[in-house]
């Protein structure tokens, strides 16, 4: 555990300010799945008692070409859930329901970023149409050679095609590996290489903020260092001109216009992989997360159905949704498999939430009479800094329930959310889980959980999590610590794709017999659970996951940097700012002493991170110093270091050299 430091004293004051209760609105639980605290607490500690019963009485309300024989199949850390069970994923979100009586519902409604003369433009496609579209597309893949276990890298913005994309490949088998659409060409290489992906999927343009970001351009950079890939599908979103390269490169219009509407769901093993999701640790390059499909199926069911109180008898005009990117886990879980499973009409919203105007995400509440809507703490942030009369302008009259996900919620915002947005009336589930989880595992259920402001609450069904030392002992409740969980849950990462070695030492080994979640919490005394950030190195910036390592490879890779260290700075918008500690190459720091030639290679350097991981990645902050205070044993001393990018003891000009002289003493006791 040397590695890990402890929750910092000043996150558990902050977080224990708030100790307010919320009971369910009664109108909301009367009509909820799950209606009452008893009935939340009866079925939690059966599903304890008896996973593997709980789990699958959830999994038999999905369609199973083949019924699994046996539940679980554990050997730490190799978890196989449903074995022997045959099921498809795209036939769970698409065919159940279009067969079946939800034919003619919406499925999908889109709302595309551009407004012109006071509108935009709309696309909803029923679930038989998104049907046909899925079964369409899945025979493009196919028409590429696109077979099985194949990696097909999806690059893409927020467009009815990319839903259908990740449907199409979980159709016939194909492995999608989605990468984030902010992602630069060097970080789309990385990813596109390590899973070995045979075809890449994008667009021309997406729309965002009002300007086309050049998507395909992104992709031909990258394309010359990725010798796997074959095929590149291009998606015309904007018309904008791109360069196509015969034979490689084909317009997916042209493709599903001669693709048949015809092609039945693979049955896959229920271990067989569904997809690689790419997410930053402490250390080296991103990780290839690998989820397979039939525990994932039930994981992404079941948490949706119980915390988004969907598949709800009682509300089945519900309108669904959920601000991610597909992109992140959340958009992967929470706007395509978990809400299609439930039959749910889902929303998808193309651009940023400030375009044309502050209101756009309350507009679009109210055009679309959205019910439940999901969003990260940093958007709420952002809206509170718009303004409350952006709010104000509209009725919201439509929703019911509210989610945040993606970082601690401060109870200030979770109060503002509570009150502006959900009028008083809407619970709110702050749902905690990771990409590793590949589902909800604490969150309040809605009509049952009484909420308290900044806590993600009570643990889902089936999941034992627990606080512990760095001995992997249990702490006191109230006292901060690890988050560990104790057993296997359906939807949980299987490996790391080609490092299975890398999983274990990552997740299972760090508290015996646990998975280590990397995160610090409190459980205080009634079972609530309170996150307090990450106790690695790992950044989260505005909910964006971040490797310091990542963003430190990007600078040390500038031909002016000799060293650089990289910490997150509280930050009152994104919740962690990058601020980069930065040595010169001494040619170059003798070259650039005046604050102007500083200056200007801070900016430099901002947009060489920006160039080489994406703009998420572009330090906030940059300060120049001789050296880096380091350990005897050469470790670079990121405590102190967050702790003057925190809290501003290095005064004056940030453009001069930073003196670490005074810091000397300190590497003569650090371990
Ligand atoms: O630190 C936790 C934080 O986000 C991390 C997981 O990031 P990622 O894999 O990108 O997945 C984000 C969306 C699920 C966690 O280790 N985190 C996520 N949700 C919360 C949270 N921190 C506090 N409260 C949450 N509700």
């Amino acid at each position: 555990m040397s590695s890990r430091s402890m929750p910092a004293s000043q996150d558990l004051q902050s977080t224990l300010r708030e100790d307010r209760v919320f009971p369910p609105p009664p109108e909301f639980a009367a009509t909820a799945n799950i209606k009452s605290l008893e009935e939340y607490e009866t079925l939690y500690a059966r599903s304890i008692a008896d996973p593997e019963s709980f789990w699958a009485e959830a999994a038999s309300e999905l369609h199973w070409f083949q019924k699994w024989t046996k539940v679980l199949d554990w050997q730490l850390p190799v978890a196989k859930w449903f074995v022997g069970g045959k099921i498809n994923l795209s036939y769970n979100c698409v065919d159940r329901h279009a067969l079946g009586d939800k034919a003619g519902k919406t499925a999908l409604i889109w709302e595309a970023e551009p407004v012109a003369n006071g509108k935009a433009e709309v696309r909803t496609l029923t679930y038989a149409q998104l049907h046909v579209e899925v079964q369409k597309f899945a025979n493009v893949l196919k028409s590429l050679g696109i077979q099985k276990g194949d990696r097909v890298a999806i690059y893409m913005g927020m467009t009815p095609e990319l839903a259908i994309a990740l449907l199409a490949c979980a159709r016939i088998g194909a492995i999608h590996s989605v990468i984030f659409g902010g992602f630069a060409a060097h970080a789309i290489a990385d990813r596109v290489n390590d899973s070995q992906c045979v075809a890449i999927l994008t667009q021309d343009t997406s729309y965002r903020r009002g300007t086309e970001i050049q998507l395909k351009r992104t992709v031909d950079e990258a394309l010359a260092q990725t010798p796997s890939v074959k095929n590149v599908v291009v998606l015309k979103r904007s018309g904008s001109a791109v360069q196509m390269k015969e034979g490689r490169d084909h317009w997916w219009h042209e493709l599903v216009a001669k693709a048949d509407a015809t092609c039945p769901a693979e049955p896959l093993d229920s271990e067989d992989p569904l997809y690689i999701l790419y997410t930053s640790g402490t250390t080296g390059t991103p990780k290839g997360l690998v989820h397979t499909t039939g525990g994932y199926a039930v994981g992404t069911y079941l948490t949706t159905k119980y915390v988004f109180d969907l598949s709800n008898p009682n509300h089945p005009n519900d309108v669904y949704w959920c601000t991610a990117d597909i992109g992140w886990v959340t958009g992967h879980s929470y706007v395509v498999y978990g809400p299609l499973q439930n039959g749910a009409t889902v929303l998808m919203y193309e651009g940023a939430p400030n375009y044309p105007d502050f209101d756009r995400f309350w507009q679009i509440i109210d055009d679309h009479k959205v019910s439940i809507f999901y969003t990260a703490p940093t958007a709420i942030r952002a809206f509170i800094k718009w303004g409350d009369h952006h709010v104000e302008k509209h009725g919201l009259d439509s929703l019911r329930l509210l989610g945040t996900v993606g970082e601690p919620i401060n109870p200030e915002s979770w109060m503002w959310y509570r009150d502006r947005v959900g009028q008083g009336r809407c619970p709110i589930v702050d749902t905690w889980w990771q990409t590793e989880t590949g589902a909800i595992l604490i969150a309040p259920i809605p009509g049952a959980v009484p909420t308290k402001p900044g806590s993600a609450t009570r643990p889902f069904f089936g999941i034992q999590p627990e606080v512990v030392n760095k001995e992997g002992h249990p702490v006191e409740p109230g006292h901060g610590g690890l988050l560990v969980v104790r057993k296997p849950w359906p939807s949980m990462a299987r490996t790391i794709y080609g490092d299975a070695e890398r999983y274990k030492k990552t997740y299972w080994s760090d508290v015996e017999g646990c998975y280590f979640t990397g995160d610090g919490a409190r459980c205080d005394a009634d079972g609530y659970y309170w996150l307090m950030g990450r106790v690695d190195d790992v950044l989260n910036v505005s909910g964006h996951r971040l490797g310091t390592m990542e963003v430190e490879s990007a600078l040390v890779a500038h031909p002016k940097v000799a060293e650089a260290a990289v910490v997150g700075r509280p930050d009152d918008l994104k919740g962690q700012a990058i601020v980069a500690f930065v040595s010169l190459d001494l040619a170059h720091a003798a070259a650039n002493t005046t604050p102007e030639a500083l200056a200007a290679l801070k900016d430099e350097l901002k947009k060489w991170v920006a160039k080489e991981i994406g703009s998420l990645a572009r330090p906030e902050d940059i300060r120049f110093t001789d050296t880096l205070p380091k350990t005897r044993s050469g470790k670079i001393m990121r405590r102190l270091l967050r702790e003057l990018a925190t809290n501003g003891e290095i005064k004056g000009d940030t453009t001069t050299l930073e003196d670490f002289q005074g810091l000397a003493k300190l590497r003569e006791t650090e371990e």
